[in-house]
């Protein structure tokens, strides 16, 4: 049987170059992401494996799937501060933050802003995956004038915004922050996401790097991801801004 058997990798801590990981979705039971606390604890358990030290939660704030309250969200991130620490997990819970959907919902949410920022700086944001959406370049701007700064998850994840488009460019010229996921590097979500996330950050357009880890089955990509020399080359070649968080 052995001879058989799938060699298991360890973890490599290769995102000690990075430290603290932006974007994840462990809060149990909130959004798609983690469905328990033992979920969020393994989960948590190899983020720190793979060399993080400090993470920020970002649950999905989309209208009308995941309908979250900034004030219940909050509540529940320092309740399972307390309970990751009685089990024993080394990696520090650093901050609240969301991801914020720009949808059809989202105007409400400049009108009377209540974001729960990374690092009590950055909005996160996200664009449908499937198509573009109307409006999307304005509200943007109405947040910037605001005075937020915003970072967009996965640039690479939208299909209908290939690295050539000038929205892309236009994004960039309007001080939008950029993070890709580290498993786009490893082809989690395809080929393509895959070349544009490899382009994004050779233009020099990648300030953030985020895990996006909703569960297990991304744990075990990122252990996978770890040991991918191409990744390595990236976290050497470049310098991201998520120690600054
Ligand atoms: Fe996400």
């Amino acid at each position: 049987m052995g001879l058989f058997r799938k060699r298991v990798l360890q973890p490599n801590p290769i995102f000690e170059a990075l430290e603290v990981d932006m974007h994840c979705h462990l809060v149990p039971n909130v959004d798609d992401g983690s469905k328990c606390l033992e979920e969020t604890v393994e989960c948590l358990n190899m983020l720190n494996a793979v060399g993080y030290k400090r993470v920020y939660i970002t649950p999905h704030f989309q209208t009308p799937r995941f309908e979250n309250d900034e004030d219940d969200i909050t509540e529940r991130f320092y309740n399972l501060k307390k309970e990751v620490a009685d089990a024993g997990v080394k990696i520090e819970l650093a901050g609240i933050g969301g991801e914020y959907r720009i949808d059809t919902g989202f105007s409400k949410r400049i009108e009377s802003p209540r974001f729960l920022k990374v690092a009590n700086k950055y909005v996160l944001v996200e664009f449908s995956l499937h198509h573009a959406m109307m409006g999307v370049d304005e509200m943007i701007f109405d947040l910037q004038m605001k005075g937020f700064e915003l970072i967009l998850a996965h640039p690479e994840r939208y299909p209908y915004l290939g690295i050539h488009d000038q929205r892309m460019e236009q994004l960039k010229e309007q001080g939008v922050f950029f993070q890709p996921n580290v498993l786009s590097l490893g082809g989690f979500y395809g080929k393509e996401a895959m070349k544009r996330a490899y382009e994004i950050i050779d233009r020099g357009w990648a300030e953030f790097l985020g895990t996006d880890t909703h569960n297990v089955l991304y744990a075990e990509a990122l252990r996978n991801v770890s040991h991918d020399r191409k990744v390595w080359k990236i976290l050497e070649q470049h310098e991201f801004l998520n120690k600054t968080l």
